[in-house]
């Protein structure tokens, strides 16, 4: 929908997909805004048509912005991802197009960090499989060793990818369930940020593996990380281990997850984000050792509200010719 009068005097941009309307109302007092608030994802050439004649567009994490998709928008100058991911921009690409491209970092952290510390926690005290013998009307008493998991207070959490949500994730265990913390990362944190974090300890990745009761991945997207965690890692694992996945599909092999999460030779898995979302792998739908949700980490209202405010921040600053707060190549920046 076009929300006012055109004026060709004023930026034009695109909203790829339904957000907040106080939002698109704002971006309306700066731009002539094409906005898809009926929500269904545009296949990508309806998508680079909507473009055409377009400087901006605000993107929630899925819509991608490829060499192709550059060619064929010359006008367009901003994508800005309401997601701290983005893994949906080609940045090389857009860098060499001279398209800034931000993201939604910090605003997030703390609601993901809480959502990864309960999707763990529902995996090793097995909340969802019980809850659903419960609703199946299966529940016919107490039992002594009935859905017994593994307890998470006082045991080991390992952390790999130790950005500021796996160290978001690192203080609550260390400092709310007394959980002693390693964790693996491209680079080792600085003494301060390490003690910050529950005094974690960096390990190798092979070690950690080993040790850890409960591992949390909390990793980007990459050809370097596609199936970090494939079946070499996971039979590193202890049988009694969870694994828990907050960051993006992909990352793990979920095919050799179900198998290992089939065969009991890990506890359980927390899985939050699924190579080829918003599909999920049929063989995880039929374990029942492993809690699945659809992708919604950073969703509370008001932090899903804060990183749409961010991504439009990004746009008015950008478009306005000021700073924007967020940049991911910011060498576009002053070259245009
Ligand atoms: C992010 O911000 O990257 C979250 O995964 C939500 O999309």
């Amino acid at each position: 929908m076009t929300i006012t009068a055109p004026d060709s005097s004023r930026p034009r941009i695109v909203i790829a997909r339904a957000i907040f309307p106080e939002v698109i109302e704002q971006l309306a007092q700066h731009f002539e805004v094409e906005s898809n608030q009926a929500d269904t994802a545009w296949p990508q050439d309806e998508f680079i048509r909507r473009l055409q004649g377009k400087q901006g567009v605000l993107t929630t994490g899925g819509e991608r912005i490829n060499v192709a998709l550059l060619a064929a928008c010359p006008d367009l100058k901003i994508c800005a991802n309401m997601s701290v991911g983005y893994n949906n921009f080609d940045v090389p690409a857009m860098t060499a197009a001279g398209v800034l491209a931000t993201n939604a970092p910090g605003v997030l952290t703390e609601t993901t960090a809480d959502f990864g510390f309960a999707l763990m926690m529902a995996a090793a005290r097995r909340v969802t499989e019980s809850e659903h013998y419960l609703r199946a009307g299966q529940w016919h008493g107490w039992r002594y060793d009935q859905f017994a998991g593994v307890d998470v207070h006082g045991s080991t959490l390992g952390v790999i990818g130790m950005g500021r949500i796996g160290q978001g994730i690192a203080r609550r265990g260390a400092l709310g369930f007394g959980m002693n913390v390693l964790y693996h990362n491209r680079n080792r944190l600085s003494a301060t940020d390490e003690a910050a974090a529950g005094n974690a300890r960096y390990v190798t990745k092979q070690e950690l593996l080993q040790t850890a009761d409960h591992v949390v991945l909390v990793l980007p997207y990459s050809a370097q990380t596609r199936h970090a965690i494939g079946a070499p890692e996971l039979a590193l694992m202890k049988p009694t281990a969870t694994l828990t996945n907050i960051g993006r599909g992909g990352t793990v092999d979920d095919v050799a997850l179900a198998a290992v999460l089939r065969a009991g030779r890990i506890a359980a898995a927390g899985l939050d984000v699924f190579e080829g979302e918003p599909k999920v792998h049929p063989d995880l739908l039929v374990c029942t050792n492993v809690v699945l949700t659809p992708h919604i980490a950073s969703a509370s209202l008001p932090t899903r509200r804060a990183m749409a405010d961010l991504a439009a921040r990004n746009l008015i600053a950008h478009l306005s010719g000021s700073q924007p707060p967020t940049p991911i190549n910011p060498e576009v920046l002053g070259t245009g």
